[in-house]
C-alpha cells in the first residue's frame, strides 16, 4: 500500500490489545464506553463494505461521494475514518488542518488504487501528449492516492466516484476532445458507453507495457483512453453467473457496482454505487428477488436490513474486500485509547504541496456534482 503522506510509518503499529487482555465483547463494550466519553471530540465515518462489528460505530455511513460530503463538514477534532486510505486522504483534504483524520489500521489500502502511480501517470500523459494536440482532459476515480488527484488538478481534470461518474465524464467530454480515465477501466468504459461513446473509440493504456501498449494512431483515432486497473473484488463476478440467475430465477433483478465488467454490467438489470444499490433494494416492493453484486458484507448487511426480500450475492465464492476488513474493532479500540490519552495514532496527513492541487479537483468535483 502506498502510505507517503501519512505521519506514522506502517509498522509503527501494530494493535496491542490481546485475546488475553480483553475478549472480543469486551473491545465492543469498551469502544461503546470510550466512544460516549469522548462523543464531543470523535466522529465516526464507515464506509458500506465494513463489517458489522465495525460499521456499528459509525456516526455517518455512506459510499464515496456521501463521505467525502461529510467529511467537509465535521467540526470534531479527530475524525476515525472506518474505510481504506484514499478515502481517509480525501477527508484530511476536506477537513481543516486542525483537524485528524485516522485511519484504523494504515494496511487498509485499496488494491485498485495501487494501480496507477505518480510516475506511470506523468509518464503517459508525456506520451499521449507527443501523440496528439487535441484537448485532452483527466479524470480519476476517487479511488487512488492524492497525488493522483492533484495531477488532475493541475492538469484542468476532475476526479469522480460511481455516484457521479456520468456528470463528471459528461463534463470532460464537453470541455475536450479527449478524455484519459484512470484507474478503473470499467467504471471508464462502463460510463462511457453509457453516454453513447462506442467501444471501439476506447483504449486501453497499459502502464506495465513499452508506451502503455498502444501506438500514436491508436491514441490519435481514440476518444477515451483507460487505463488498465481494476478491482480484483468486483472483476470475480462474471456475465455467466447473470445467465444462469437469469435462467434458474427469471423474476429475480440483477443489480451490480459499475466497477464490475462491461459484460456484467450489459447482462445485468441496473447498476449504481453502494449508495444506489442499498436505496433502490430499500424502496423495492417486498417479496422482490434480487442478486447483487458487489461486496459480501453489503450483500450479507442487505439480506439482515430487508428480511421482507429475498437477497443473494451474484457470485457463489466470497466477494470480500480484504483491505476494507482489516479494519477490526480491536483496532478500532486503540484508536480511540490513542485519542484519550491525546497521543493519536495513525493520523493520515497529505502534504499541502499535494493538497494544493488535489483540493481544486476535489472542489471541482463537488460543484459538478
Ligand atoms: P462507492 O463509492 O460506490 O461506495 O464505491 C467505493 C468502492 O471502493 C467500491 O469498490
Ligand atoms: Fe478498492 Fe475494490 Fe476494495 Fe473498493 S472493493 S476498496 S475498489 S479493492
Amino acid at each position: 500500500m502506498l502510505d507517503f503522506y501519512s505521519e506514522t510509518k506502517l509498522d509503527d503499529h501494530k494493535p496491542a490489545i490481546s485475546k488475553d487482555e480483553l475478549s472480543d465483547q469486551q473491545v465492543i463494550n469498551e469502544i461503546f464506553r470510550l466512544k460516549e466519553k469522548l462523543k464531543d471530540k470523535v466522529v465516526v465515518l464507515g464506509h458500506h463494505y465494513q463489517q458489522d462489528d465495525v460499521i456499528q460505530f459509525s456516526d455517518y455511513k455512506g459510499d464515496s461521494l456521501k463521505l467525502a460530503k461529510d467529511a467537509a463538514k465535521l467540526d470534531a477534532p479527530y475524525v476515525i475514518f472506518c474505510g481504506v486510505h484514499f478515502m481517509a486522504e480525501t477527508a484530511d483534504m476536506l477537513t481543516s488542518v486542525d483537524q485528524k483524520v485516522i485511519l484504523p489500521d494504515m494496511n487498509a489500502g485499496c488494491s485498485m488504487a495501487d494501480m496507477a502511480n505518480n510516475d506511470q501517470i506523468e509518464k503517459a500523459w508525456e506520451n499521449i501528449q507527443a501523440a496528439t494536440d487535441e484537448k485532452v482532459i483527466p479524470i480519476t476515480y476517487i479511488n487512488c492516492t492524492a497525488a493522483l488527484k492533484s495531477f488532475v488538478g493541475k492538469n484542468d481534470g476532475s476526479i469522480c466516484t460511481s455516484s457521479n461518474a456520468h456528470k463528471i465524464i459528461k463534463w470532460a467530454l464537453d470541455k475536450g476532445e479527449k478524455l484519459l480515465f484512470f484507474p478503473d477501466q470499467h467504471l471508464g468504459r462502463n460510463t462511457c458507453h453509457d453516454l453513447g461513446i462506442e467501444l471501439d473509440d476506447m483504449i486501453i493504456y497499459n502502464p506495465n507495457m513499452l508506451y502503455g501498449g498502444v501506438t500514436k494512431e491508436q491514441i490519435q483515432k481514440a476518444k477515451v483512453i483507460l487505463w488498465y486497473g481494476y478491482c480484483s473484488v468486483h472483476q470475480g463476478f462474471n456475465a455467466g453467473q447473470v445467465k444462469q440467475i437469469k435462467k434458474d430465477s427469471p423474476d429475480t433483478t440483477v443489480i451490480v457496482h459499475p466497477e464490475c465488467s462491461f459484460d456484467v454490467v450489459q447482462a445485468s438489470d441496473m447498476n449504481g454505487s453502494t449508495a444506489y444499490i442499498i436505496d433502490t433494494i430499500k424502496n423495492a416492493p417486498r417479496g422482490s428477488k434480487w442478486a447483487v453484486g458487489t461486496e459480501i458484507n453489503l450483500v450479507n448487511r442487505l439480506q439482515d436490513e430487508f428480511k421482507d426480500k429475498e437477497i443473494k450475492s451474484l457470485s457463489p465464492y466470497q466477494c470480500l474486500c480484504t483491505t476494507m476488513y482489516r479494519v477490526r474493532p480491536r483496532w478500532l479500540l486503540e484508536t480511540f485509547r490513542s485519542i484519550e490519552k491525546d497521543q493519536p495514532i495513525n493520523v493520515i496527513k497529505v502534504s499541502d504541496e499535494v493538497k494544493e492541487n488535489a483540493l481544486k479537483a476535489l472542489d471541482r468535483m463537488l460543484q459538478i456534482s
